[in-house]
């Protein structure tokens, strides 16, 4: 990631200094431990945020016009903040546009903006690049317009920014994790009242290590809201034998949903199981964590995969192959896909001496079954939405 100042002069050769308001902001991307599919059903999450982030340096304008040029795709393109519609060509502006008009139809009021930005969070991959432009879009709007928008509050705008503009009913986790995300700690959400713990997981021993199969299904958005449905489908058996106190799946026991299980939809009854049991991994996954126990979170993150795959579906060859071959590997304590699935990344805990064997020869192997050349990054736990600059 270049320096700030090399990105100034990058940004005074784009435009002509305003002479008002301008700053640096980041925001990262994320990797979630475990609790995959649960915060759409209000149940419990444990992201953390990693070291890969989105830069973003922002000058207020006079008028109405938002300027935004992306360092990556080497595209500039503009828009009012008085006439804002989703485009179809540069679809990534979106999520810029959706923010804007998020921010605005909460009543505040904006100024135009020149912005560019810069991401070493690869994309599609799993790793919420696109919250992370959500997120760092409106600290940018928020601070060089002066506005106060507490972070939970931002990552609520910025999930409704994605429902609403790009289309992808989306939960609460990534946007949530981007803004609130702490150095050494995974955050341990509860997608109901949304309060987090934080969890320190900064163990000499162990580390996380993220393994990009670098393929990505088609269709993923499509799949994700018919999971949706089904979640919903479930939700409403249940409601309708246990009463009220069933508002999600996430209210339901796993003695109650062993004891009505029979009478729901084979598919349904399946996708019920793993919002169910994943909730209750992630519960004890943390009590484990906060134990040091990380022998038995590592068993709860490939028990979490097993789900994700047969129950949830939401797996594909390449990451359960990812997930094969690093359970194969010496000093490897847990493995699963993370995100949203159909491709993508696993996530793993490993034992910090066998990382440099375990990077040689799951590259090698991965190579030789699928002719892919496997990307990995090694992080810590990094820190949330960042004003980097304010002048
Ligand atoms: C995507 C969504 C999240 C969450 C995960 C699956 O990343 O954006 O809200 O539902 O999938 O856990």
């Amino acid at each position: 990631m270049q320096n700030l100042n090399k990105l100034w002069k990058i940004f005074k050769e784009k435009f002509t200094d305003t002479g008002l308001a301008k700053g640096a902001f980041s925001a990262p991307g994320r990797v979630n431990l475990i609790g995959e599919h649960t915060d759409y059903n209000q149940g419990f999450v444990l992201p953390m945020a990693i070291e890969k982030k989105i830069i973003m340096l922002g000058q207020l304008r006079n008028d109405r016009l938002v300027q935004i040029f992306d360092l990556g795709y080497k595209v500039k393109i503009k828009f009012s903040l008085d006439s804002l519609a989703p485009l179809k060509k540069d679809t990534w502006a979106n999520y810029l546009m959706g923010i804007v008009d998020e921010i605005q139809k909460t009543g505040y009021i904006l100024q135009g903006a020149n912005i560019i930005f810069r991401s070493d969070i690869p994309q599609k991959a799993g790793l919420s690049s696109s919250a992370a432009l959500e997120v760092v879009t409106a600290l940018t709007m928020a601070k060089l317009n002066s506005l106060n928008i507490e972070p939970i509050e931002m990552a609520r705008l910025c999930q409704k920014a994605e429902n609403n503009f790009v289309g992808v009913a989306c939960g609460i986790m990534d946007q949530y994790i981007s803004c609130l995300g702490k150095k050494n700690f995974a955050l341990f959400i509860d997608c109901r009242s949304n309060d987090y713990d934080l969890i320190p997981f900064r163990n000499h021993n162990y580390q996380i290590v993220i393994c990009n199969s670098r393929v990505q299904r088609g269709l993923i958005n499509s799949e994700y809201n018919k999971r949706r449905e089904q979640c919903k489908k479930a939700t409403e058996f249940f409601a309708h034998k246990l009463g009220h106190k069933i508002q999600a799946l996430r209210d339901v026991t796993i003695d109650e949903y062993k004891k009505y299980q029979r009478q729901l939809p084979e598919v349904i009854a399946r996708r019920a199981r793993h919002v169910i049991s994943e909730n209750y991994r992630v519960q004890t996954g943390v009590q484990a964590l906060r134990e040091g126990n990380f022998s038995t979170f590592g068993q709860l993150m490939i028990e979490s995969h097993q789900s994700l795959k047969d129950d949830y579906e939401v797996s594909c060859t390449e990451l359960d192959l990812l997930v094969d071959l690093a359970l194969k590997q010496e000093g490897v304590l847990g493995a699963r896909m993370t995100g949203a699935g159909f491709g993508g990344c696993t996530v793993n805990l490993i034992e910090k001496n066998y990382i440099g064997a375990f990077k040689k020869s799951i590259k090698n192997e991965y190579k030789k079954i699928t002719g892919i050349d496997l990307d990995i990054y090694v992080t810590q736990p990094a820190e949330g939405a960042t004003v980097l600059e304010l002048r």
